[in-house]
């Protein structure tokens, strides 16, 4: 079994305010952080430099907006770019957040246009992928996963710089986390399909990440599954548990 890095992200989607930001990385500052997990907390783009401002020297994690748009500039407002995103060194992304998909209609031609772009920049792209409930409920799970990642496939050049999130709509800000077996079960047909598509030495080294009412009770037993590699994590990334989620794996 090939030795992949353990991955955990925090999203803070469109919370906090800047006393909290503060203190929140400030904790993380301090914390006991497993040196073996890659840590990148993502708040909302607004607080991105600032949040720059307080990482220390030897950086225990790296910063991420939620989202990027895919022209490098214009008349579009109210989007940040990744061009944008190199320019103030922040150097990861998460797109295709069912979030983006449902409320922002976002559809896969966007979220692969985003991709590219993003790639292009030189920045590495936290890439969400999930089903619905009622996807799920007809069989569909993994169909709707690999037809995700499939659309977004044609623009990735450099694996190494994407990590999947599956992440069950679902699952998402609902308490009702996936059972080990459940999401073992695409993490594998992930897994598979990478190494069917883009070869066996790149496809296994891909991190694939869950998402989706992780907290710092289950993450230990959804970290000991073979094709779990980490967590994209929404509201226990506000907490004080974040710290054993990212230590899930001592
Ligand atoms: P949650 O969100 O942990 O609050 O369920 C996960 C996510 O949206 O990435």
């Amino acid at each position: 079994m090939v030795d992949r890095k353990f991955f955990v992200g925090g999203n803070w989607k469109m919370n906090g305010s800047l006393s909290q930001y503060k203190s929140l990385i400030n904790d993380l500052n301090k914390a006991q952080l497993d040196p073996n997990t890659e840590v990148v907390i993502a708040p909302p783009a607004l607080y991105l430099l600032p949040a720059k401002d307080l990482l220390t020297e030897n950086k225990k994690f790296e910063l991420g907006a939620q989202d990027a748009y895919y022209k490098p500039s214009g008349a579009f407002t109210g989007e940040i770019s990744s061009a944008q995103l190199k320019d103030a060194g922040i150097p990861w992304v998460i797109l295709g957040h069912s979030e983006r998909r449902t409320i922002f209609k976002e559809s896969d031609e966007d979220v692969a246009n985003k991709t590219k772009a993003a790639l292009e920049n030189g920045l590495s792209v936290i890439l969400c992928v999930g089903e619905t409930l009622d996807q799920r409920e007809k069989g569909d799970s993994i169909k709707v996963v690999l037809g995700q990642l499939e659309a977004a496939a044609s623009s990735i050049n450099d694996w190494s710089k994407v990590v999947i999130a599956y992440e069950p709509v679902w699952a998402i800000g609902t308490g009702k986390v996936a059972t080990a077996e459940q999401a073992e079960e695409v993490h594998k047909a992930i897994r598979d399909w990478l190494v069917k598509t883009v070869g066996k030495e790149v496809g296994e080294k891909v991190c694939v990440i869950y998402g989706g009412s992780v907290n710092g009770k289950n993450a230990k037993e959804l970290a000991s599954q073979p094709d779990i590699d980490g967590f994209l994590v929404g509201g226990a990334s506000l907490k004080p548990e974040f710290v054993d989620i990212v230590n899930a794996r001592l």
